[in-house]
């Protein structure tokens, strides 16, 4: 059994990680400064003994390093970040500070303490508007947002600390992940948290454009799952790979499957697309398989209605 640290443990991604890391018998450290995180997420794991809760920012300098001296983890997920790509739009500073800042400090603190093995949330952000589907790893990368850069440079400035230091480095570009814990406040959270909040309140919900756009849909409880085989799985080598399941849905279908869960709710209304919102996005979900083993089990539908079974 191995010991985890985890940035971010206490947000949508995170505190599902860690959840899946704990009842397959690992230890974890969870760390937290409640920016976007909520200490609620992590209700079940606090009641375990095998995890410890540590609320600080990653990206202040020698607070990580020192918590890591400490702790000796066998591995670091590094989740913690600033989430919104509108928010890193807006504020590009915090966006560097959180999203490049804090990687390096985590590579830091990973070196000073002889940690074997980084995991890091990348996204499919890094390919901005990818045209040849599906996307693979070798697609160009053209971030078209501060967040997309951000998180393209944590991938160099972590691979190469692998490549210095002999630890492995696992990146994982997740596509559009979805699920329960996840934030639907702003009007630029993922649109299946949006949809799921607003079917349930009896409000409509509005598609922005004619709701054939399509996106790669992935389960959170799949991305736990690719999160705890690149912190634990055996023979994983450094390396970056798409965290999607290969498959396309589109909007519609996604409203169609709520509006058959909430049969008296209002039709959906169209509303003219998004500046700047993509058609379709897809992953080839391959190199997953071959470098992680990990194959995503969670269709769509399934996950809609868990989501819907909560309420
Ligand atoms: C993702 C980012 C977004 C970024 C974009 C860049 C997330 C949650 N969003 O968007 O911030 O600008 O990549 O390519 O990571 N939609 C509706 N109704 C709603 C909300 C959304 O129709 O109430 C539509 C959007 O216009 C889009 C689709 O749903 O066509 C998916 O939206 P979203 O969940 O934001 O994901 P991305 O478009 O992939």
């Amino acid at each position: 059994m191995a010991k985890i640290l985890i940035t971010g443990a206490a947000g949508f991604i995170g505190s599902h990680t860690t959840d899946l890391l704990l009842s397959e018998g690992h230890t974890v450290v969870g760390v937290d400064n409640f920016r976007s995180g909520h200490r609620r997420n992590l209700a079940a794991a606090l009641t375990s003994a095998a995890f410890r809760l540590v609320e600080a920012d990653v990206s202040a300098e020698s607070v990580l390093a020192q918590l890591v001296a400490t702790e000796t983890p066998d591995a670091i997920i590094h989740l913690a970040a600033l989430v919104s790509v509108q928010d890193s739009m807006e504020n590009p500073e915090l966006n560097y500070r959180l999203n490049v800042l804090a990687t390096h400090r985590v590579a830091e603190a990973a070196r000073e303490s002889g940690v074997k093995r980084l995991v890091f949330a990348s996204s499919a952000a890094v390919y901005g508007d990818a045209t040849e589907l599906p996307i693979r790893e070798a697609s160009t990368t053209r971030p078209i947002s501060p967040y997309g850069g951000a998180k393209l440079a944590s991938e160099a400035l972590l691979l190469a600390h692998g490549a210095a230091f002999g630890s492995v480095v696992r990146c994982q570009r997740y596509f559009n992940v979805f699920g329960p814990r996840q934030d639907p406040a702003s009007p630029y959270s993922g649109v299946i948290s949006i949809f799921a909040q607003r079917f349930r309140d009896g409000q409509g919900v509005t598609i922005f454009g004619d709701g054939q756009q399509t996106r790669d849909f992935i389960s959170v409880h799949d991305v736990a799952r690719a999160n705890a085989l690149a912190a634990t799985g055996e023979g994983v080598a450094s390396g970056i790979a798409n965290i999607c399941t290969g498959r396309s849905t589109s909007l519609l279908e996604v409203a169609a499957v709520f509006g058959r869960h909430y049969p008296a709710a209002t039709a959906p209304t169209l509303a003219p697309p998004r500046p700047g919102d993509i058609i379709h996005s897809r992953g080839d979900a391959t190199r997953a398989g071959q470098e992680l083993g990990f194959t995503a089990r969670w269709p769509v539908d399934e996950g809609l209605a868990e989501l819907i079974k909560l309420g």
